[in-house]
């Protein structure tokens, strides 16, 4: 078929209406180039709520949008995809077969046609009826951008691991910004301290402003690596959230942020004495809240090394375990983690250690919540932490990073006694 006026005539057109809105539709994809740029929107069946929809996914020039439409707004969208001037490719794909149309530049319009099938199409229940956090926005391109998801939006097996710890955390996000009644209003700022290739950071921003309702969100993701954050800085743009979600290449320890304070500070497995920069970060910034996944702690490893190989002091007590490297190693995260929530809570944040994934799913499953509240210096935490501090005869890097605002509490404790 060749028209010359780049227009798809009365009968093309009615037979993309009638595969679109038929019960085989499957998906109809369109790409347009113009100067040098592609903008694709892509059509599909979904089920939400039981009711069938369509999703569009609106890709211009490397910027994804998707959205969901009834049937109505989905016709007149359709309508204005027909309608398309210019130089472009529509491949519909249906129960019974596959149609190709191609308008050349000077506006031949070729038509081709697979041989006649019968696909099955199975319309699959948007993932929103999981109820995760991911689900509850149209999060689709926020997927597929991170790499999360595949193309046709389902999550990568090799993903998955990382979908699911993304998934608990934002609950455990949710959980805290509930119980303080905090979300919806006003400026929130979060910083996500070795923020990797920021799958958190970004699906943190969407949910908080998309799902939580929060106004003014700015959340920075800090990593040292330039190689992640310069892909960070990529996939925030292409959500065109590059402006909300700013990436930072600096070591923790010396990145310097224009605010004074922040809201929230976060952390997901960054490497053993990040997590600590992390915490301390977040109480120098007078965080409201620290949420850290931790990770394990190495300095403290071959401390406990060390005191394996005397016969005095928590050797007399624990020489069994000390010398079984495995368990030692076990002990040594279980101290370390503990040193940590004792430290914030001396500092005045209100403590929890929770599992936010299953064991199964990661042995780093251990996360620490704190939240700023309570009275700092008081004799008892004060009290535990030093018994324990000196029974293993240790000082964990957290106390030494943050020795001046422990100081003043500890030598208050010492003149009380
Ligand atoms: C195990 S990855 C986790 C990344 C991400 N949070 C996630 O869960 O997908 C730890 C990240 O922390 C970063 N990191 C480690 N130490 C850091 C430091 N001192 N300053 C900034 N980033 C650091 C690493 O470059 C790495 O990208």
């Amino acid at each position: 078929m060749d028209n010359g006026r780049f227009v798809l005539d009365g009968a093309l057109a009615d037979e993309i209406r009638s595969g679109v809105m038929g019960d085989g539709f499957m998906k109809l994809v369109q790409s347009v180039r113009r100067n040098g740029k592609t903008f694709k929107i892509a059509m599909r069946p979904v089920e939400i709520g039981g009711l069938r929809k369509f999703q569009a996914e609106m890709t211009d020039d490397g910027q994804v949008q998707v959205k969901n439409f009834g049937a109505d707004d989905a016709s007149a969208g359709l309508e204005e995809i027909i309608a398309q001037k210019g130089a472009r490719d529509l491949h519909l794909m249906t129960a019974k077969g596959d149609l190709h149309v191609r308008v050349t530049k000077k506006g031949h319009v070729l038509v081709s046609r697979s041989a006649a099938m019968e696909r099955k199409v199975s319309v699959k229940p948007h993932d929103r009826v999981k109820n995760l956090p991911l689900t509850s926005f149209d999060s689709a391109a926020l997927l597929r951008v991170t790499g999360l998801a595949d193309g046709e939006g389902r999550i990568r097996a090799s993903m998955r691991g990382k979908y699911d710890q993304v998934n608990e955390f934002l609950k455990v996000v949710k959980e805290t910004v509930d119980a303080a009644k905090g979300g919806g209003t006003g400026p929130f700022t979060v910083v996500d301290c070795g923020c990797g290739k920021a799958y958190l950071t970004l699906s943190l921003y969407f949910y908080l402003t998309r799902t939580l309702g929060f106004k003014d969100v700015k959340v920075y993701g800090v990593d040292r690596r330039a190689d992640v954050v310069a892909s960070a800085r990529e996939m925030a743009k292409r959500l065109d959230a590059e402006d909300r979600v700013v990436f930072a290449e600096s070591d923790l320890a010396d990145w310097k942020p224009g605010f004074e304070r922040a809201d929230m500070v976060i952390s997901l497995h960054a490497c053993d004495t990040a997590t600590d920069e992390a915490i301390a970060r977040g109480v120098e910034w007078k965080a409201k809240y620290i949420l850290s996944a931790l990770c394990c702690q190495h300095e403290l490893q071959k401390r406990l090394a060390e005191l394996g190989g005397r016969s005095e002091g928590p050797a007399a007590d624990f020489g069994g375990l000390l010398r079984q490297s495995i368990l030692r190693e076990r002990l040594c995260d279980i101290l370390t983690d503990s040193f940590r929530a004792m430290i914030l809570r001396i500092l005045g944040f209100r403590t929890q250690v929770i599992e936010f994934v299953s064991s199964e799913a990661t042995a780093r499953n251990i996360l620490l919540k704190g939240e700023w509240g309570v009275k700092p210096g008081q004799p008892g935490p004060v009290s535990e932490y030093l018994n324990l501090r000196d029974y293993w005869k240790v000082t964990p890097w957290l106390e030494t990073r943050l020795e001046k605002l422990l100081e003043r509490h500890f030598s208050r404790f010492d003149e009380s006694k």
